[in-house]
């Protein structure tokens, strides 16, 4: 089944916006199959945002995701690594749609809330980055 991952930003989780976010994710259908709130290491934020590191803002990525806690979770379902860019719409949230996670809580392309894997082989390589197999589990053997 196909899986991705979503990280909530320390903007997301100071604003009190994880409930919400994970409800979106829960009433479209989605399962949870991973959950953690973490401090990221200076390490798994460089490895994280890898394909940015020539950009000029990688310095304040880098700099903002390990600045407080972070919630990573992976999510499970059809068509989910698509879905669940949807829900959470465009990088910049000044032209992400009402709607949207990004289109309704969010104003700066800097601080927009939240992560999701922007395709396939992306989610597998981010799962694999921000979680270890024991720390995911499986819906159907254990319902
Ligand atoms: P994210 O989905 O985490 O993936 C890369 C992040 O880089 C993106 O969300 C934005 O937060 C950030 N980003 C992209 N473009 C810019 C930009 N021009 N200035 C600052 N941050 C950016």
């Amino acid at each position: 089944m196909e899986r991705t991952f979503i990280a909530i930003k320390p903007d997301g989780v100071q604003r009190g916006l994880v409930g919400t976010i994970i409800q979106r994710l829960e009433s479209r259908g989605y399962q949870l199959v991973g959950l953690k709130l973490m401090q990221v290491s200076q390490e798994l934020a460089e490895n994280h945002y890898a394909e940015h590191k020539e950009r000029p803002f990688f310095p304040g990525l880098v700099q903002f995701i390990t600045s407080g806690p972070v919630v990573a979770m992976v999510w499970e379902g059809k068509g989910v690594v698509a879905a669940a860019r949807k829900l959470i719409g465009k990088t910049n949230p000044l032209e992400a749609e009402p709607g949207t996670i990004r289109g309704d809580f969010g104003i700066d392309i800097g601080r927009n809330i939240i992560h999701g894997s922007d395709g396939l082989e992306t989610a597998q390589r981010e799962i694999a980055l921000w979680f270890g197999d024991s720390e995911l589990v499986n819906w159907t053997s254990s319902a």
